[in-house]
């Protein structure tokens, strides 16, 4: 085993020489940033100040070759070759919430948009689940072969169980299940929480940005800000290419209508004229950096299609003067079902 520090929080855990760091501080139950976990989006990636690694195949626009050189490493696909030093300021030194594996039972199961649906999660009597709003579970499915993750997207365990929001990806073994096969009542083996995505202690204005089922996380973080009674400045965008995307849509108005300092951009991408759209158009991280084109001053949260994280990042920190760590992002939707 190899003794892995982060600085400047000073969390340390250890990581086995075939194993990826990022796996190894999950496991010891750190909050580290990460997006795709497949080398891609470069979500993770953090200067190395100590030590020596090797990075599986990776893609140049996650990590190049020239900033591998200079010491950065993307611990999603970089294991240790000694003991190491990296720095990140996302990693909090806040106590991280105990990881638990449990079976919990569907008790509901509804449809809300054609391709979205929300499942409410129940846990056995007696037992309590604790996360940070915006943080997500991984189900483990057929036996453990397979393993989705999915962000709670309530505040806290609520009487009526775990929510999470599902969108149906034709051919993906796992949502196939859920919309055409599952029953309420069935067992689904859970773990968590996971995730360095929920809301900092900040007085800086917030961004909010989601792209379909991105909500979700977003969703438990505006229940938070508001049973907390946090007035920052924010505004949040929810893109999708159709009005009915925006599968809560009703449900953001209304909750607005309770947190005045919470402004809500609805951006539609591909708009028919049946749709009679009459709100923002075109790529939802586009309609933020037109209506704050200075994000200098801002905390950015995102959580939606890798592609659009991406795009966010980049153009935010390279267009925006967003600093780096001022960018939250989450990059798995259920588009990781597609086909698998
Ligand atoms: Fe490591 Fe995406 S590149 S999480």
């Amino acid at each position: 085993m190899f003794k892995i520090t982060f600085e400047p929080s000073g969390r340390q855990f250890d990581a086995a020489p075939d194993e990826e760091i990022l796996t190894a501080g999950i496991r010891a139950g750190l909050s580290l940033p990460y997006g795709c976990k497949d080398g891609a989006c470069g979500v993770c990636k953090c200067k190395k100040l100590l030590g020596t690694v090797a990075h599986k195949a990776h893609q140049a626009t996650a990590l190049s070759a020239k900033e591998e050189a200079e010491g950065f490493v993307l611990t999603c696909c970089a294991s240790a070759l000694s003991d190491v030093v990296l720095e990140s300021k996302l990693v909090g030194d806040e106590s991280a919430l105990p990881v638990v594996k449990m079976p919990v039972r569907v008790v509901q199961l509804k449809k809300i948009s054609e391709d979205v649906a929300v499942l409410r999660l129940q846990f056995p009597a007696g037992n309590t689940f604790q996360y940070h709003p915006g943080q997500y579970i991984d189900i483990h499915w057929a036996r453990g072969s397979l393993v989705r993750s999915y962000s709670m997207a309530s505040r806290m365990v609520m009487d009526g169980g775990l929510e999470l929001h599902l969108r149906h990806m034709p051919g993906g073994r796992f949502t196939d299940h859920v919309f055409l096969r599952m029953q309420e009542k069935e067992i689904l083996r859970i773990e968590g929480p996971f995730g360095s995505f929920y809301l900092r202690e900040s007085v800086k204005p917030i961004v909010l940005l989601a792209s379909g089922t991105g909500f979700a996380p977003i969703k438990a973080i505006l229940e938070h800000m508001m049973a907390k009674g946090i007035t920052r400045p924010t505004t949040f965008f929810w893109g999708g290419r159709r009005p009915h995307d925006l599968y809560m849509h009703d449900w953001v108005t209304a909750q607005l209508q309770s947190m005045p300092s919470v402004r809500f951009v609805p951006v539609i991408s591909e708009g028919q004229a049946q749709d009679d759209w009459q709100g923002a158009t075109g790529l939802v991280h586009q309609a933020v950096m037109t209506a704050i084109p200075d994000l200098s001053n801002y905390q950015v949260y995102a959580c939606g299609a890798p592609v659009m994280i991406e795009a966010a990042k980049r153009d935010f920190t390279g267009q925006c003067g967003l600093p780096e760590e001022e960018f939250f992002a989450d990059s798995f939707t259920s588009e990781a079902d597609n086909n698998r």
